[in-house]
């Protein structure tokens, strides 16, 4: 895990041949390329690294650098915008433009991986990455012919690396398949499985907050934490992704991945260093320690929901069941809330809620740690029932920081109570440069450092832990409503207020 913004000791990147499949993508145009601009700008790439897009349709090397480039300067500028207010500068995308190049070709055909490998020739090395930012149904595909190809095939002084984009599997047979087709073909410490919630420094800065303050250790258990809500609400809907999310749903698309990823951060044991294998380990341990519910409690413990036609951004918006390619009696959930269990010494008892939906009324992920309320007895005369308990609520995105809900006395005579914030916002203390997010992820593929990565057990007990409320949800589709704009539906606030608690407000 590499600290980019630091950038006095970090060394660019080596030269390496970067394939990009499925160049033509959303993913390649949008985030890929911005964030190899912004390590251009940074100087953290080598003058070595060849970047060429693989795809199906004919374009040539200058009309695929020059299409990218008006995308990015359209589209994708906000991501590569300087802190001077300057936007793509030519000069820096004409460094990076000079080493694009393209392939046109079948990602089933032999012949498109003898390019690929005259591709690799023609560099002054023999490193080389590739990267499937393709559909899954072409992930093991790709694999099988690289491997195939003798593309996999490292030797001491270059090596060979697959970037693998979610979703990695839609359950944990297929998650188990997919980890086995890849490791027929090379070993773990080739394989990098993205999930790009861990490309965010506030994602990262949980570790650190954790593990080099002692005063957080202190606390950080269930003698003094109630309970724990992650929440990723979007104000989004499917957009143009209508095809893929109604196979998809909410469970699918975000818990086994980046909320579990979040839930990880928060609740895994200090690792014995920060190496990648002691962080993966102590990951996959603690999402291998989520409760495996019965059918009637996996039921019990989650709530579907779908949006209706509403309002977002004060627009009005179409219900899910009106967007394109989404069938006019879909089942399928925008919005899920669960109550989970971690079964281990430092966590029994502390319930984790999740909840993450499409189309709700604002645009928040954050952890929230509630804590368990102060012996009350010297405020007898206070009107304490109405005081909050305490809450550390760490603000992922937007507005990234940490907050620390506590109580003060109002000033003035008498006794009163009042609730306070003790906050530390990013922008506050550090120059944050824009990004897409994916700056460290492939800075760290290319460097060789897997600690962001997800290794083949953390993605499978991501599976086991969803797998119960999939099996339930087999047997009965529901979906509670609610309407775009709002937060979920009623049935989710029920969830809590059934253990006494409630949501904290989104926004
Ligand atoms: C993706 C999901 O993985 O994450 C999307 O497929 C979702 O449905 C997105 O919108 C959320 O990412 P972020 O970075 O905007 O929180």
């Amino acid at each position: 895990m590499t600290q980019l913004s630091s950038k006095s000791n970090v060394k660019p990147a080596p030269p390496t041949t970067l394939f990009l499949f499925g160049a033509h993508g959303d993913l390649v145009k949008r985030l890929l390329m911005p964030a190899l601009y912004n390590l251009t700008r940074d100087g953290l790439l080598d003058d070595g690294l060849r970047i060429v897009g693989v795809d199906h349709n004919a374009i040539s090397d200058e009309g695929f650098a020059k299409k990218l480039e008006d995308f990015i300067r359209t589209e994708a500028a906000s991501k590569v915008q300087h802190p001077d207010g300057q936007g793509l500068s030519a000069d820096l995308w004409a460094r990076l433009a000079k080493n694009i190049s393209y392939v046109q070709g079948d990602f089933l055909e032999d012949s498109t991986y003898e390019a690929l490998e005259q591709k690799i020739l023609a560099n002054s090395t023999g490193n080389a990455v590739f990267y499937l930012a393709t559909a899954p149904r072409f992930f093991s595909e790709v694999v099988q012919r690289l491997g195939a190809s003798g593309l996999l095939k490292e030797t001491p002084d270059a090596f060979r690396r697959v970037v693998i984009e979610k979703p990695f599997g839609s359950d944990v047979d297929t998650a188990q398949a997919l980890n086995a087709c890849l490791l027929s073909v090379m070993s773990e410490k080739q394989i990098y499985r993205i999930d790009h919630y861990l490309g965010k420094e506030t994602v990262q800065n949980i570790l650190v907050s954790r593990f080099s303050n002692g005063l957080f250790e202190s606390f950080w258990n269930n003698h003094y934490i109630d309970h724990v809500q992650i929440t990723a609400a979007e104000t989004v809907g499917v957009e143009t992704r209508g095809s893929f999310y109604e196979n998809t749903g909410a469970l699918r698309d975000m818990l086994p991945n980046h909320l579990f990823q979040l839930l990880a951060m928060v609740a895994m044991e200090p690792p014995a260093a920060f190496g990648a294998d002691a962080v993966r380990g102590e990951k996959a341990k603690v999402v291998g320690a989520i409760r495996p519910w019965s059918p009637e409690d996996a039921r019990k413990n989650s709530v579907r929901g779908q949006y209706t036609a509403g309002e977002s951004g004060g627009k009005p918006v179409p219900g899910y069941r009106e967007e394109n390619n989404v069938a006019a009696d879909s089942t399928t959930e925008t919005f899920v809330a669960l109550k989970v269990m971690i079964d281990n010494w430092r966590w029994v008892g502390v319930p984790f809620y999740l909840r993450t939906g499409k189309r709700m009324s604002a645009r928040d992920t954050e952890i929230a740690i509630c804590f368990k309320p102060a012996p009350y007895a010297q405020f007898r005369d206070t009107e304490v029932e109405r005081l909050k308990p305490n809450y550390l609520r760490i603000r992922i995105q937007p507005n990234e920081g940490m907050w620390f809900d506590l109580q003060a006395k109002r000033p003035g005579p008498g006794l009163n109570m009042a609730n306070i914030e003790l906050g530390f916002a990013y922008k506050d203390f550090f120059e944050v440069q824009p990004s897409t997010g994916y700056e460290t992820l492939i800075y760290d593929c290319l460097t060789g450092d897997q600690t962001l990565f997800q290794r083949a057990d953390n993605i499978e007990n991501g599976w086991r832990g969803v797998q119960p409320f999939l099996d339930a949800w087999q047997e009965n589709t529901d979906v509670h409503l609610y309407k775009a704009g709002e937060d979920g539906p009623q049935a989710a606030k029920d969830l809590l207020a059934r253990d006494g608690r409630v949501w904290l407000n989104i926004g």
